[in-house]
């Protein structure tokens, strides 16, 4: 049965101004309505911030520690339903059912996380240049956070940009993505029966053109948090610098796996195969190239084909499936066409290729795991971000040219190097122009208490995630402090006396 939500505005859950709606369907079965959403319009944003902006007058004085212990018992009621949340983003989103548990908990170690940074919040104390003087720095809220969150990670994304959002002060207005829509409203459900107070978060559902163009121009919202394409990243931050917010971008990645010949092959199949595959290549960290040693090329993609063509797909709610579909059929078409172009490059399709229509699959968005052998640096696939399961195969000579393939991309979140000499792994780790780098593991699988983000258009400048997400939803103030009872006069009266 295809359940009813709503935005919420003020502590009301309420429909659109607009009276109209939209369906969310599943991805593996299209016939199947997930829920009805407010198709919702610029008015409901007005009425979203104006609710925000009454809530901050008292949460921004809310202590820290008392807000850490709300978003702890969000943490809390997460674990007791998390079976039943990673169920309905199997269904909304189609990834498979052990992924959407590991999204939950992504999102219950980001509220446990931000439980203990209430106790700490921390700014730094310094001496001043003059006497009886001390300097320090506090962290203040923003005002009224806009998000804007994407449909891969339906649960620890919004909770990355919300949870942080909330224990810094700030009020949020948050627009999910209409693919996964569900998902983020539960996890304001949960906020709320953790005991935010009302207006402090809302959701308003609909259009990025609509919804989400409403909440950059509004000259009320302080601060804007979006993960999604360089593309519309870019637009988001030339609407939002109208008013001269504050936009943290987590944007597009083209992810390299290097596997050199001394490294434990098994383990770096098993990684490729993690990296392109899981979240059917939908992850902005996806490995989509895999930059492999001359010395082991043929084997390696021998392996990897073997066991690509292996890979169960299906469903996600079945234990046994280990790929699901992609999300929808604008974007499988957008893969389909990359495939094409492969082709048409000179690249040599080893394995897929092809939609996935086998029994129940034909009512899904299914699509093979993808390999690409053959291709040179420059080609569209290995430059362009597909996000799908297409995994693109560049044979390198010298460790030197590795880096110079990995490097050679517009973007720069994830990086991964398999090796067993420790010497490349340093170099690589030192030389990789990334925002992370794995050394023997997948390029996928960040942890929430780590800085997540990337280097060129993967972003602009700002890490989510760890203590390095205050930085995006707080004010730095500092704090002088002259207890000398006299006029100090900072770089005039400090001159030492001899
Ligand atoms: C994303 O794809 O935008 O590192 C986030 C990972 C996950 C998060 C990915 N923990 O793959």
């Amino acid at each position: 049965m295809a359940e009813d939500y709503k935005n919420l505005v003020g502590g009301k859950w309420c429909d659109s101004e607009s009276k109209r709606t939209f369906e969310n369907r599943n991805p593996a079965n299209w016939d199947e309505i997930v829920g009805v959403f407010p198709k919702s319009t610029a008015k409901d944003i007005e009425k979203a911030v104006a609710a925000a902006k009454k809530a901050f007058k008292t949460w921004k004085n809310v202590p820290v520690p008392k807000r850490g212990e709300i978003l702890g018992r969000c943490g809390d009621i997460m674990v007791e339903r998390k079976e039943e949340l990673a169920k309905l983003e199997t269904r909304e989103m189609g990834k498979v059912i052990k992924e959407t548990r590991g999204d939950v908990q992504e999102g219950i170690d980001t509220a446990y996380y931000a439980f203990g940074e209430g106790r700490r919040f921390f700014g730094i104390t310094t001496p001043s240049e003059l006497t009886e003087k001390i300097c320090y720095t506090v962290r203040k809220p923003i005002g009224i956070a806009g998000l804007i969150t994407p449909w891969n990670f339906p649960m620890a994304i919004p909770c990355w940009k919300v949870i942080p959002a909330l224990l810094s002060g700030n009020t949020a207005v948050i627009k999910p993505a209409s693919d996964t829509p569900a998902t983020a409203t539960k996890l304001v459900e949960t906020l709320m029966e953790a005991g935010i107070p009302e207006g402090v978060i809302n959701i308003v559902h609909g259009a990025g053109r609509e919804v989400g163009e409403a909440l950059l121009a509004h000259p009320d919202v302080g601060v804007i948090s979006f993960t999604g394409s360089s593309e519309v990243g870019s637009r988001i931050a030339e609407v939002s610098g109208k008013t001269l917010k504050r936009v943290s971008l987590e944007l597009g990645g083209k992810n390299a796996q290097i596997v050199m010949s001394d490294a434990d092959l098994e383990l770096a199949t098993d990684g490729v195969l993690w990296g392109a595959f899981g979240t059917t290549g939908q992850r902005c960290t996806a490995t989509s190239r895999l930059i492999l040693d001359g010395k082991i090329y043929d084997t390696f993609i021998e392996t990897l084909a073997e066991r690509a063509k292996k890979i169960k797909i299906g469903n996600g709610l079945d234990e046994l499936v280990e790929m699901g579909p992609v999300i929808n059929s604008g974007q499988r078409e957008i893969i389909h066409n990359y495939v094409q172009i492969g082709k048409k490059e000179g690249a040599k399709l080893v394995v897929g290729g092809e939609f996935y229509e086998e029994g129940e699959c034909s009512k899904g968005w299914f699509y093979k795991p993808t390999i690409f052998a053959d291709v040179k640096a420059g080609m569209r696939i290995e430059q362009e971000e597909i996000f799908g399961p297409v995994l693109s195969v560049i044979k390198f000579n010298t460790f030197e040219e590795a880096i110079a393939i990995m490097n050679d991309t517009k973007y720069g979140l994830s990086s991964s190097i398999y090796t067993k000499d420790v010497n490349i792994a340093m170099k690589a780790a030192e030389e990789i122009e990334a925002g992370i780098t794995y050394i023997n593991g997948p390029t996928i699988g960040a942890e929430c208490h780590l800085p997540f983000g990337g280097v060129k258009n993967t972003g602009n400048g700002h890490r989510e995630g760890g203590l390095a997400v205050y930085e995006i939803f707080t004010e730095t103030k500092t704090i002088y402090v002259d207890y000398s009872g006299k006029l100090q006069k900072a770089q005039i009266d400090t001159t030492v006396e001899k």
